[in-house]
């Protein structure tokens, strides 16, 4: 061959190189632009340095005087801190007594008991302030503990519970008589079915439906079949949002192994936008429309509450918004957007979060509360997306299963749920709902402000978080406050609150009351004296100094 031709091709191949090389670099940079600033945002640094957090605590003098508080200040905290352990061990014996016994054999219970709050502070707490995991009955908006005490319920059963405790017994009572003739027969289809088929492509405006045992579940269908039909690897979800515990949508910390086909992308920026318009390997965007709430953050735990910095407000409009727009660019790209409605489907609005915020998408998943009191999880999805096999490569095929997942005893009780959800009585509930629960929100933070505590509430309809005002290290102290008072709470304390809609106006004015009073009573210990001086980036630098020293002098020993 000619040498000039030798040269030129040589040339020509350095060139497409280069040229290889700066795309995949500019791919790269935008990738890296489009993830929030937050260690939430970058899951793999997380996941790394996570693994280099050493263990330490606070001994009892430091417990009490994390802040250097004064001596005086101390000592009213201490004495605050005996007068609660003393009254929990006086009113929950029996409910503590058999959540000691049993702790050692369940890894969950000893998991979310470690995890109540900031781990320099747990082993104390733990010893003094045991929270009992049982209760043996609930009624109207309350349930009851071992020892007979009434609690509030704040917990909403991680979400299920959204029209009420005695609402899911009753459709459990039904479920149960529905279903008593088939029994727990699998494989072949209790009739239930075909009205909850009928129904959720109703709702969903979607054309098919998948029944599956849990949310993670259907979660897992949903992605899986979306990199099926599109014949792309990656899945996109947003910085904070939750969508279960399989690894592939919990790619940070909590996950042993990186999720490497995962992006996590900053929610409602532009920059998130442009990566979807431009990357072609992303088969889906999931969407958790709760983070409308806290965009970006993760679920708002008190184990993490090592400051003041917990943030929350929602915009309807402007999370609309951002909707459309990720509509229009994943409808653009042929991208599957999945609306994960797991948690907050039928709480905003009959029609969930479509119907909410008025953006369809191409699958939605349901769970929680539409199994009716019974674990659940359904995909519904456009027919071309839910197939899955393809009539040209028999072969091909896109697997799913789950011995349980069409149990004639969950459907029952969905197919109960569904029927009462179309009833005048249930409709009713979401008239005015927002209107009523904003109301309720700006009451509460009325008094909060006018009783000078550093404490106030946001919310997204019935879905409330704690924020507070002035730098402490001690505010997750407020959840045993609280549940002194008598309310609820679940393992993550102040993070969540999910009220059920059957709260009448009495019910909540008992909780703000107790919720006002909790406050006060924290404030009286001195749990929210603040070095004047003192920030929540002053804060957190501290805590990083405390962690880099234990580190250091670990390495050493
Ligand atoms: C939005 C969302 N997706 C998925 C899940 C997982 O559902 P499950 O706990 O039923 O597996 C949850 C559970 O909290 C959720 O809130």
């Amino acid at each position: 061959m000619d040498s000039r031709y030798t040269t030129f091709a040589l040339y020509a191949l350095g060139a497409g190189a280069i040229t290889t090389s700066l795309v995949k670099l500019k791919g790269r940079l935008a990738l890296s632009k489009s993830k929030h600033r937050s260690l939430s945002g970058h899951a793999r640094m997380a996941r790394r340095l996570a693994a280099m957090v050493p263990f330490y605590e606070y001994d009892e003098r430091r417990f009490f005087r994390a802040d250097d508080a004064p001596d005086e200040i101390a000592a009213r905290r201490e004495a605050g801190f005996t007068r609660l352990a003393e009254m929990y061990r006086e009113r929950y014996p029996n409910t503590v007594r058999l959540t000691e016994e049993v702790r050692d054999g369940v890894s969950d219970m000893q998991f979310t008991d470690a995890y109540r709050v900031p781990f320099q502070f747990s082993r104390f707490v733990r010893q003094h302030l045991r929270v009992g995991a049982f209760v043996q009955s609930s009624e109207g908006v309350t349930v009851t503990d071992l020892d007979g005490n009434r609690f509030y319920d704040l917990t909403g059963s991680y979400g299920v519970n959204l029209f009420g405790n005695d609402f899911y017994k009753q459709c459990i009572e039904r479920a149960v008589e529905q279903a008593r003739d088939l029994g727990p027969v699998l494989g072949a289809y209790h009739p239930a079915i075909a009205h909850n088929v009928k129904r959720l492509r109703e709702i969903s405006g979607l054309d098919e439906v998948s029944f599956h045992m849990s949310g993670t579940e259907a979660v897992m269908q949903a992605v899986r079949l979306a990199r099926y039909h599109t014949r792309r690897t990656h899945l996109v979800r947003f910085c904070g949002a939750y969508h279960g515990w399989w690894g592939d949508v919990q790619p940070g910390i909590g996950n042993p192994i990186p999720a490497r086909e995962t992006y996590t992308l900053n929610d409602m920026s532009e920059d998130a936008l442009r990566v979807i318009a431009t990357r072609r390997d992303i088969a889906c965007v999931l969407v958790n429309p709760l983070q409308a709430l806290h965009p970006n953050g993760d679920a708002p735990s008190d184990t993490s509450l090592i400051d003041s910095g917990r943030r929350a407000e929602f915009d309807r409009e402007a999370y609309a918004e951002w909707l459309r727009r990720l509509r229009a660019v994943c409808s653009s790209r042929g991208i599957v957007l999945i609306f994960d409605e797991i948690f907050l489907g039928f709480r905003l609005a009959p029609g969930g979060a479509q119907e909410y915020f008025g953006v369809r998408a191409d699958m939605v998943t349901y769970g929680k509360t539409l199994g009716g009191g019974f674990p659940v999880g359904v995909l519904c999805g456009r027919k071309e997306m839910m197939r899955r096999f393809r009539e040209d490569r028999p072969a091909d095929i896109c697997f799913a299963r789950g011995t349980f997942n069409s149990h004639p005893y969950v459907m029952t009780a969905m197919e109960e749920f569904l029927r009462r959800l179309d009833t005048a009585e249930i409709r009713v509930l979401y008239a005015g709902l927002d209107e009523l629960w904003n109301k309720r929100a700006a009451q509460l933070n009325d008094r909060l402000r006018k009783e000078n505590l550093p404490v106030r509430v946001a919310n997204l309809s019935t879905v409330w978080t704690t924020l507070y005002t002035q730098p402490s290290r001690y505010n997750w102290m407020l959840q045993y406050y609280l549940r002194a008072e008598g309310l609820a709470l679940s393992w993550i304390g102040t993070g969540r609150f999910i009220f059920s809609l059957n709260y009448s106006q009495a019910d909540f004015e008992a909780v703000a009351d107790r919720f006002v009073a909790a406050a006060k009573a924290m404030q009286q210990d001195g749990w929210w004296w603040a070095d004047p001086a003192a920030t929540n980036k002053s804060i957190r630098r501290k805590i990083l100094r405390e962690i880099l020293a234990h580190r250091f002098s670990r390495n050493r020993a």
